[in-house]
């Protein structure tokens, strides 16, 4: 619908940004640091390492003054667990401890609120190895243990935790590289326990608000079919509600549970599993944000038939057949484009009515406060030779999203804050720091480290005059 008028943002909105610690620290293996499974994976061509990224375990007093000077409120980050317990499950690593110390400090000193992401992606390798990682129920053990950690250590000054990243890609994207869908599911049963367990010590442990952080969207159907309209619901329960109505209502979606055991890969539920999670209760919803998903129904035979062209893609160079095969979820789904919908030059989404619908669903459905802990624009930039970066895509990029925030502040939703991807430049997940989503520009390329430099973009500015004006002045 469209509103006459718009609700103001509301007086404490949380305004900032987010990164991950093996994203943009660096120090891969400074100060005790154990490796994680990200440090121990090859680096795939083309794209930087891990070891140095945005330099910022040495520089992050530089980049938070940076963010100050933006306005920010609020500023997400991860801790790196094989920093904090470099093998994962044995003795504490006092600098690590250290230096997390230092950075809350630094962003309390600005009046910058942490919002502390407790794992983003970096599995410390030797659990990786020393039982398969989160296909090993002891792994629910040890992620709570670090968890304990961090809640007596930063639980007085952190009033915002976050437990795991993006587990609904981590799960969809098979990125543990389990053998089967039993283990995948198994895999993703044990991160559902492991994040129910740690909000329920969080909670016995300190003051701090403790939410899960997926990657939600709204599915749209492709056509209005009613099998595709069925495709989008059920869609809806794989990559949305399966992360969610457990932590929230301690139950599995009902459709999708059966979909699982009828192919034998619902997870084994041990004694107290489900207890746990309908004792947790998440204060509130952080969720990552690129787009909307569009999906079409697919049946059992052509879905199967689909996953069958995938394995014979695979190692060759037929991308094509990979893709489809992996977004393929027989007898109920296959992921395609959407041709209405824009999209960035690597092929992410840009639609912000989408997000004022997942923002509107996750309202309607969970009625908890939201974070948005991530949504952003990555392109190449040019360093122009005066020193300036001129992006006026990423501030157009943030403009509408920013918009439809506020549209849904308007519809009744609790939103309190935005954290986009990201303050400064930081090495993509698979695609190198030439895809940039920073309002900053670390002077950097993925072979040439060069001198690292913090140089504000033009889109540094504009976010600097959006805070001030409270999400007034987008212009
Ligand atoms: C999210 C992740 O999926 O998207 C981040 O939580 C990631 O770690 C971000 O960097 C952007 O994706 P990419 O693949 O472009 O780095």
């Amino acid at each position: 619908m469209e509103h006459l008028t718009l609700k103001p943002f509301p007086k404490d909105f949380l305004w900032g940004a987010s990164s991950s610690a093996y994203q943009c620290e660096g120090a891969w293996d400074e100060d005790g640091k154990g490796p994680s499974v990200q440090d121990t994976a090859p680096v795939i061509p083309g794209t930087s390492d891990w070891k140095v990224c945005s330099d910022h375990y040495h520089r992050f007093k530089e980049d938070i003054a940076l963010m100050a000077e933006m306005g920010f409120t609020e500023y997400r980050f991860s801790i790196a667990w094989p920093r904090i317990i470099p093998d994962g499950d044995g003795e504490i690593n006092p600098k690590g401890v250290a230096h997390y110390h230092e950075v809350i400090d630094e962003c309390l000193k600005y009046g910058i609120n942490p919002v502390i992401t407790l794992y983003h992606f970096d599995l410390p390798n030797a659990l990786q190895v020393k039982y398969g990682g989160w296909l090993s129920r002891q792994c629910i053990d040890d992620f709570v243990r670090y968890c304990e950690v961090c809640f007596r250590e930063y639980g007085s000054k952190v009033k915002y935790f976050l437990t795991i990243n993006e587990q609904n890609m981590m799960t969809m994207f098979n990125m543990g590289g389990y053998a089967n869908d039993k283990d995948r599911y198994q895999a993703n049963h044990h991160m559902l326990v492991a994040m129910a367990k740690a909000t329920i010590r969080c909670h016995e442990l300190c003051d701090a608000w403790i939410a899960p952080a997926p990657n939600i969207t709204a599915v749209y159907p492709l056509t209005s079919a009613p099998l595709d309209n069925l495709a989008a619901m059920d869609y809806d329960q794989l990559r949305n509600r399966l992360y969610l109505d457990t932590i929230c209502f301690g139950k599995y979606p009902e459709a999708f549970s059966v979909y699982l055991e009828q192919r034998g890969c619902f997870p084994d539920i041990a004694e107290g599993d489900m207890e746990a999670m309908a004792a947790a209760k998440p204060d509130f919803i952080a969720f990552n944000y690129y787009g909307a998903s569009c999906v079409k129904y697919v049946s059992n035979e052509d879905g199967l038939a689909a996953k069958a062209k995938m394995r014979d893609a695979q190692g060759k160079a037929d991308m094509a057949n990979f893709m489809v095969g992996m977004m393929t979820e027989p007898g109920l789904a296959v992921g395609v484009t959407n041709p209405l919908q824009e999209q960035t030059s690597y092929g992410m989404g840009i639609d912000p009515v989408g997000l004022r619908i997942t923002l509107r669903q996750l309202w309607e459905r969970y009625q908890l406060p939201l974070l948005i802990t991530e949504n952003g624009c990555g392109v190449p930039d040019t360093l122009e030779e005066d020193g300036t970066v001129h992006d006026p895509y990423r501030i157009d990029y943030l403009r509408v999203h920013i918009k439809a925030c506020q549209e849904a502040i308007t519809d009744g939703v609790h939103l309190m804050g935005y954290s986009p991807w990201s303050a400064f430049d930081l090495v993509s997940t698979h695609q190198g720091i030439k895809k940039r989503y920073g309002m900053i520009y670390i002077n950097r390329d993925d072979n040439d480290l060069k001198d690292c430099a913090r140089i504000r973009k033009d889109s540094f500015y504009w976010y600097q005059k959006a805070i001030k004006s409270n999400g007034e002045d987008l212009s």
